[in-house]
């Protein structure tokens, strides 16, 4: 839910629902000179209807090839889907064929790419794009769809869309290119949304904008959100649960309030820096951790994060962490998509064990 003060309960709703899309063990490489980068390495995660589900992580951990992955858009070569599911209304959106994606595209799943050019064509005017996906799959007429488009372009923040209309990408700013994608994306009114970076090069009154829209389709359509995001102000006032993604796996899972209550994973702790605070953090973005992420070229022994971690000890240079409930999550109850895990040896990290 996009409202920070509702989601509690919210969230407890969503999570009797069947989940809208679960995704299991996808697994993501790229062949490339330095070798086989293995982008994405056993993830795992639920969305339900109508709720909002952060990504977040350091550049390269993943997030995005995940996304692109179950919308069929990994480039192959130099990319290759190794294994998993991601299962949305019954079919396996990783063997679909192409054909059958592309009625799902748009309509039932939309997607606002971090790259908006990766969106946009750059031969074809922005009517055309933006009324191409309303005619296919809402046969609209020519004349509904354009006068939609002009609509979306306006709720987007597009001064004078008529004019825009027949423009082509290249005459639009950065952060225009961006506005029109995200109209592109909400025009079908999708059931499941997946929004890498939606606001990054937008100033802060159209990023406020952009978040109330996204919030409005929500309300209304009960629409899931999947958003990436690296500003934890929207994180903290939008998520009713958080990912945090490292190294190709998500190595820490919770509902947002006990993610900022109690960050289990130490390099959650790290992206965290002090504990923001909730109520007035808009500007919170990810801590920057000393160190780099590994190699994903060479296979990882152990855990991923230990060379970075202050918690480490033996068993972290040999043996692979697993995302586990953590221990107070168990003794609080039902075990489902809303439970705190951690991918972590060094269990209940910042209340018992002291850093090195
Ligand atoms: N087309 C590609 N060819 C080769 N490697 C790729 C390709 N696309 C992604 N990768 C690699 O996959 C890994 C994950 O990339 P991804 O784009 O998912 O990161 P991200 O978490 O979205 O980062 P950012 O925060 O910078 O957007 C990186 O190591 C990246 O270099
Ligand atoms: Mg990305």
């Amino acid at each position: 839910m996009m409202q920070a003060n509702t989601k509690q309960a919210d969230s407890g709703v969503a999570q009797q629902d069947s989940p809208l899309l679960s995704v299991n063990d996808l697994r993501v490489s790229f062949k490339t000179d330095e070798g086989m980068v293995r982008a994405v390495r056993g993830v795992s995660f639920d969305v339900h209807p109508g709720e909002t589900v952060a990504i977040v992580g350091e550049s390269g951990s993943g997030k995005s090839v995940t996304n692109l992955a179950m919308m069929g858009l990994v480039p192959k070569p130099p990319g290759n889907i190794d294994g998993g599911t991601a299962m949305f209304a019954g079919q396996n959106l990783l063997t679909l064929s192409q054909r059958r994606l592309q009625d799902i595209r748009g309509r039932h799943i939309a997607m606002i790419f971090q790259d908006p050019m990766t969106a946009l064509n750059p031969l074809m005017t922005i009517e055309q794009q933006l009324t191409e996906m309303t005619r296919l799959h809402l046969n609209f007429t020519r004349h509904e769809a354009r006068a939609h488009a002009i609509e979306m372009l306006g709720l987007v923040g597009i001064t004078a869309p008529e004019k825009r209309l027949r423009d082509y990408p290249h005459q639009f700013s950065g952060g225009m290119r961006q506005r029109v994608m995200v109209a592109m994306a909400l025009s079908c009114e999708p059931e499941l949304l997946i929004a890498d970076e939606p606001t990054t090069a937008l100033d802060v009154t159209i990023q406020a904008q952009i978040m109330e829209l996204l919030a409005d389709l929500q309300a209304r359509k009960g629409t899931a959100i999947v958003l990436i995001t690296h500003d934890l102000g929207v994180v903290a006032g939008v998520a009713d649960r958080v990912l945090v993604m490292y190294a190709g796996r998500i190595i820490e899972k919770a509902d947002v309030s006990s993610l900022f209550a109690m960050p289990r994973h130490p390099y959650t702790l790290g992206l965290l820096g002090s504990l923001p605070n909730l109520e007035s953090n808009r500007d919170e973005t990810l801590k920057a951790i000393p160190g780099q992420p590994p190699d994903m070229s060479v296979p990882i022994a152990g855990c991923a994060f230990r060379d970075r971690c202050e918690y480490r000890f033996d068993r972290c240079q040999s043996d692979d962490p697993v995302l586990t409930p953590r221990r107070d999550a168990l003794e609080d109850g039902a075990e489902d998509s809303s439970m705190h895990m951690a991918a972590c040896h060094a269990v209940d990290v910042g209340t018992e064990n002291e850093p090195r």
